[in-house]
């Protein structure tokens, strides 16, 4: 039998192979993504990632370690996804559009699809601020409320890397608009009135709406706002009759194709 000092170090022999094949793995990563963009071939493919995971556990079926080595694949594949994320974007991608264009599903697809983080805007301000949406307009106004959300969108500004779920009114300052695009790329969801309707009619939550929920009122403020929207947009993306899958990779694709983010 080794004695305690040789099978210490034969484990850490072992960290050596797997630290040179983890960094073998992240380079074939960094290849597969160059490869891709060179040869204009989509960089997510959805059925590709579920044929491996299927080989993985077709690999590891009642191994005496199946769990915890799965459990093992399931970080390298997450960190795969921030390698291979990290050669696509360095910026924050900022999504904007109106109230119910589906920002924060898609924001939290984006997020697993990308294993970047979610940040709501409007969660970090009912946090900042210790009250509901509504609270906040009826204590302070929407001119209060418009000045925190101007100050959250500069303090998101000095970090990389999120995706960033803003609430539908940012693009009404110029200001919130430069400041987004500092450090972002933004992206603008669209949806029919009529679909904006179906998705927030049951809402509470959105005191611009509140007592107004109606589709010619939502009708009538997309238009006001549409300008600014525009303005603002890098991408545009219509949501109508979507996957929110099928919104993602879409979104993917362009702003990959935006040359370095
Ligand atoms: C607003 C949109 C809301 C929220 C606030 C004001 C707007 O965010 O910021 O109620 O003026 O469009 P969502 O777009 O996430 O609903």
């Amino acid at each position: 039998m080794r004695n305690l000092e040789q099978l210490g170090n034969e484990i850490h022999q072992c960290d050596d192979k797997i630290i040179s094949a983890l960094v073998e793995r992240m380079r074939l990563i960094e290849n597969v993504i160059s490869y891709k963009k060179e040869h204009n071939i989509p960089i997510f493919q959805r059925e590709q990632n579920e044929i491996q995971q299927n080989i993985l556990k077709e690999k590891l079926t009642n191994h005496c370690f199946e769990n915890e080595i799965l459990d093992i694949f399931s970080h390298i594949v997450k960190n795969s996804k921030k390698v291979q994320t990290k050669s696509l974007f360095s910026q924050n991608i900022m999504l904007i559009g109106f109230m119910g264009t589906g920002k924060s599903t898609v924001a939290a697809y984006l997020s697993q699809m990308l294993a970047m983080e979610v940040v709501e805007m409007d969660a970090m301000i009912v946090e900042k601020e210790q009250m509901s949406i509504n609270e906040i307009f009826e204590k302070y106004g929407e001119d209060y409320f418009r000045d925190v959300e101007s100050k959250t969108i500069v303090e998101l500004q000095g970090k990389s890397q999120l995706v960033v779920s803003c609430g539908g009114g940012v693009v009404l300052r110029d200001e919130n608009i430069k400041n987004m695009k500092k450090n972002g790329r933004i992206v603008l969801l669209t949806a029919s009135p009529e679909t904006i309707y179906e998705r927030v009619k049951d809402s509470t939550e959105r005191p611009i709406l509140n007592n107004q929920m109606n589709v010619s009122f939502i009708s009538e403020l997309m238009e006001k706002r549409r300008e600014r929207y525009l303005q603002a947009a890098d991408i545009m993306i219509d949501t109508d009759h979507k996957k929110v899958e099928e919104i993602c990779e879409e979104m993917v694709e362009r702003l990959s194709a935006m040359n370095e983010m």
